[in-house]
């Protein structure tokens, strides 16, 4: 079996809601991140501790989650504002918040798992693997759960004597994927050709570098300006970037003509975009003849204005990128392949983790403690004052 090959799914798979078993609720000790109406993630986040979840039904596994991250579009979903919606959850406890009575959102969509338990007829999968969600929306803030073997990607923890981190197995979904299939899906670069992206140091923009410098492809890299850019510079170049500037040097018409030199006259045919607004619109100018721009971001919660000449008279194209939706339309085979070739850039040393912080919700902790830890995470994320991808590390409750 390929080490990143989908469970199988000819396996039996028990259809419905894969959920908690009351006829064998244990002492409480999981714990998810949940919320019953969509608002504020400052306000209506909680952490919620129910039983233990039972051994696994046939056709099910257990998993406890080993990291997951929160993402920019996760805040989103909280907030009502993303497309993708979690399905609401009533098997967490039997009566109260988690129930039938008042069931929950469990937040997360991306997230690495460790198989605990493997109920009969699961094929494939054994106790210790580690897995990723491709269901979205899955409701990875959570210490454990149960799921469906149709909900998973194996991934594997050591490839060619290359053990995969955690950090890199809990973020493999959504960024490195996104940035992969970006350079390889609108058009084809040629090693020595370029690219032009902003949210330069965003985990995707930092993927993008270095898969982009793996194949010996250029960049030309945009970050907002701030106190540290030199220490910021540094760091994109150290990832691979061959050119990192702020947004403010976009209004320098002699730019242009330094892409010409450094792209000897062919110009810039892709440009990736995260950020949306007027800074984008100068960004789209940066590119040359039948240049692509690609949107799959609008951090700065701006519209997108395009400029009509390049339409005319340099052929741009503008597209969309969803990973969700690449996920929906290719099949596990795909699916499997590029976590194998982003697996593969990682053994060789060629795809490092982003900048993160790993926040631990610890099993000690209460219900109340842990919400409140949640909440300012989502202040300080709402503030932009971590700088860094940070990672949720939910613990089982311990009983004493
Ligand atoms: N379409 C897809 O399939 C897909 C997949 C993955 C991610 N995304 C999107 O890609 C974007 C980046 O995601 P990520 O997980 O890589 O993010 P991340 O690591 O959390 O980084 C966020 C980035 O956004 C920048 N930013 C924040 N507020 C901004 C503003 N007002 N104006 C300009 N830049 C701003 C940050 O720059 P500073 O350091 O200057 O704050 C940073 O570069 C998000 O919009 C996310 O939803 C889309």
């Amino acid at each position: 079996m390929s080490l990143s090959s989908r469970l199988a799914s000819s396996c039996l798979v028990r259809r419905g809601a894969p959920g908690f078993s009351t006829s064998a609720l244990r002492a409480a000790s999981n714990r998810a991140v949940v919320y019953t109406k969509n608002g504020d993630p400052t306000s209506v986040l909680t952490a919620l501790t129910h039983p233990k979840l039972p051994s696994p039904p046939p056709s099910t596994l257990n998993i406890k989650f080993l990291l997951a991250p929160i993402n920019p579009a996760d805040i989103n979903v909280v907030e009502g504002v993303y497309p993708a919606k979690p399905q609401l959850t009533s098997s967490l406890t039997q009566s109260g918040l988690g129930s039938a009575d008042t069931p929950v959102y469990v937040g997360g969509n991306e997230g690495l798992a460790e198989v605990t338990e493997v109920g009969s007829g699961v094929e494939g999968v054994k106790k210790g693997d580690w897995v990723i969600m491709t269901r979205p929306q899955a409701g990875t803030w959570s210490s454990n759960k149960n799921v469906s073997p149709r909900e998973l990607l194996k991934v594997p923890r050591e490839l060619d004597g290359f053990k995969l981190d955690e950090v890199s197995g809990a973020t493999i979904t959504v960024n490195p994927a996104t940035a992969y299939n970006m350079i390889h899906d609108f058009t084809t670069l040629q090693e020595g050709d370029w690219l032009v992206q902003n949210g330069a140091n965003s985990a995707v923009g930092q993927a993008v570098i270095q898969i982009a410098a793996a194949k010996g492809i250029k960049t030309l890299n945009f970050v907002r300006n701030r106190d540290n850019f030199s220490e910021l510079k540094a760091q994109l170049t150290s990832l691979g970037a061959t050119t990192v500037l702020t947004y403010d040097e976009l209004a320098d018409k002699s730019l242009r003509g330094k892409i010409k030199e450094w792209t000897d006259g062919k110009g810039i045919r892709l440009g990736l975009n995260c950020v949306g607004g007027k800074d984008t619109t100068l960004m789209t100018q940066l590119l040359g003849q039948d240049g692509h721009l690609v949107t799959y971001g609008a951090m700065s919660k701006q519209p997108l204005s395009l400029p009509t000449p390049m339409f005319i008279f340099k052929n741009l194209q503008a597209h969309g990128f969803w990973q969700s939706r690449w996920y929906q339309q290719r099949g596990p085979a795909e699916q499997g392949e590029l976590m194998k070739k982003l697996v593969q850039f990682m053994s060789k040393g060629q795809l490092s983790p982003p900048e993160h912080e790993i926040v631990t919700i610890g099993g000690h902790e209460s219900d109340e403690t842990a919400t409140q830890k949640v909440r300012e995470i989502m202040s300080k994320l709402a503030a932009g004052r971590f700088g860094k991808k940070v990672l949720l590390r939910m613990e089982e409750v311990s009983s004493d």
